[in-house]
């Protein structure tokens, strides 16, 4: 079949099922799949070979259950067979720089938090997508970043190492609706950015479709409509200030 023709593969079924579970059954996760599933986290490219990322297993029960305090005890956390923290990690090319005695100070260059981000977030999404296809269920916790000092101390990270996102993973005890997304045209745009007025339309378009999503199905949240939703959570990432300090402490960011 011709790679141009528009068909499913199990690939983007497994994408396109995407939902996060929050509820897990207590059967173990098997230690060489879990294994196996990292691995293939990893072959997610990255920018100029750098890997800037590192993946944490918490296998130990007090250190997970105190991971999961700084999450804001998310009952999910506890549950899940298998937790991962997925870790910026530029701490391993200074290393690498030492080495060849150059010392390059990363502080101060947006672009290189920008690497190390989106390398994390490429390995997050590969290994999310890799647990899902054997049908196990995740959901990824940034809450992680709530306690970003508590977290280091727990995990021992080195200065350049920040945890981004936790994943709990596990075999699922609830089977959750696919959560609708944006309107194709407000993601995908064509040559140019799309204008405000039409970006608008489509916002107003998938505001009613969430209002309607939930209505439907008798669940009763305060305003769902996608904009209300955004309104009230964006001003409360300001509560995760010490993201910026802890950046500009570890040497992220210059202080
Ligand atoms: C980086 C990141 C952090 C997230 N953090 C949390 C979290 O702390 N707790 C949680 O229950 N869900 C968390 N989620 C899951 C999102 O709430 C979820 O992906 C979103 O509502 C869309 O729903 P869906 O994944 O079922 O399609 C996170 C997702 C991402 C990408």
């Amino acid at each position: 079949m011709s790679s141009n023709t528009v068909r499913s593969t199990p690939a983007i079924g497994t994408m396109m099922a995407h939902a996060s579970v929050r509820a897990f059954t207590d059967e173990p996760i098997d230690e060489g799949l879990l294994v196996h599933l990292v691995t293939a986290g990893t072959r997610a490219s990255t920018s100029s070979n750098m890997q800037a990322y590192s993946v944490i297993s918490v296998t130990d029960a007090g250190l997970k259950k105190a991971i999961a305090g700084l999450c804001a005890d998310q009952a999910q956390i506890h549950q899940s067979a298998a937790f991962l923290v997925f870790c910026a990690d530029l701490h391993k090319m200074m290393l690498a720089c030492e080495r060849h005695d150059t010392e390059p100070d990363p502080a101060g260059q947006a672009e290189v938090l920008m690497v190390a981000v989106i390398d994390t977030a490429l390995v997050m999404q590969n290994v999310a997508t890799a647990a899902e296809s054997v049908g196990l269920g995740i959901c990824m916790i940034g809450a992680m970043r709530n306690h970003p000092y508590d977290v280091a101390e727990a995990l021992h990270l080195p200065d350049h190492v920040i945890a981004l996102a936790g994943m709990c993973i596990g075999h699922p005890a609830e089977q959750p609706e696919v959560k609708p997304r944006f309107p194709l045209d407000a993601a995908l745009h064509h040559n140019r950015y799309r204008s405000d007025e039409e970006l608008t339309t489509l916002i107003q378009r998938y505001d009613e479709s969430q209002a309607k999503w939930y209505a439907d199905r008798d669940m009763h949240v305060r305003d769902p409509r996608w904009s209300a939703v955004i309104s009230r959570r964006l001003p409360k990432l300001a509560n995760r200030a010490a993201v910026d300090t802890f950046l500009r402490e570890r040497g992220f960011l210059s202080k």
